[in-house]
């Protein structure tokens, strides 16, 4: 995993950014208390029987969420195997649940094959924004749905309040979508402010 980000010009080392070991684990906790994502199911819109990807689940807050809706799958890659440990603990033996070791550019995922795809407060950790979006926007269906979500939103507490991205920044994630998905639109929920985008049903050669 690289230490460097398209959206930050110094190394990441945070555990909330890169989660290994007892601080790893323990940001994760926090995590799990205190993000919030239930917004993000309604954006999502997920449907009954929906195959849906969560890149960067983290400690699986938002997976304990989507699992107790009507998606018949729900799949996850996370470069973080702390994260996998616990996002997965709640799910043993529930084979609609499967989480992954993988990054936003590499999901070793097929292609089309998801109805939804979602990242949240993970897209300023990627290497190469135009590298995640290119690998959402292969996995997805057509017609599929992109969410990408930061801290920021309407009324952000302290934390995400600090975290939030520069409007060029922001930018330049709705500009990278705007390449590949159609009707690419902002939300400013309570915590987060997300893009959603569509998988056009026709594309050019
Ligand atoms: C701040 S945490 C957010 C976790 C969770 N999505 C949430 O909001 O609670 C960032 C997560 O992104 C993961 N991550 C870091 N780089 C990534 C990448 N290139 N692709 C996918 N996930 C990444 C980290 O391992 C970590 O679990």
């Amino acid at each position: 995993m690289e230490n460097t980000s398209w959206a930050f010009d110094r190394p990441i080392t945070s555990p909330f950014a890169r989660p290994r070991g007892l601080a790893g684990r323990l940001a994760g906790r926090f995590m799990l208390l205190t993000n919030e994502q239930r917004e993000l199911v309604a954006l999502l819109g997920v449907r009954p029987g929906d195959h849906v990807l969560e890149v960067g689940y983290g400690p699986g807050k938002l997976v304990r969420m989507l699992a107790s809706g009507p998606a018949a799958r729900i799949c996850g890659v996370d470069p973080s195997a702390e994260m996998r440990e616990q996002a997965a603990r709640p799910h043993r033996g529930d084979d609609r649940i499967d989480l992954r070791l993988g990054t936003a550019d590499a999901t070793g995922f097929g292609d089309g094959v998801f109805d939804g795809a979602v990242s949240v407060n993970n897209v300023a950790l990627w290497p190469d924004l135009g590298a995640g979006v290119r690998e959402l926007h292969r996995v997805l269906k057509p017609g599929g749905k992109v969410v990408i979500a930061w801290h920021g939103g309407s009324l952000p507490g302290r934390i995400a309040g600090t975290l939030k991205l520069p409007e060029d920044k922001l930018a330049m994630i709705r500009g990278s979508m705007g390449e590949l998905f159609e009707d690419v639109e902002r939300h400013e929920l309570k915590a987060l402010t997300a893009f959603t985008g569509i998988r056009p049903r026709t594309e050019g050669p």
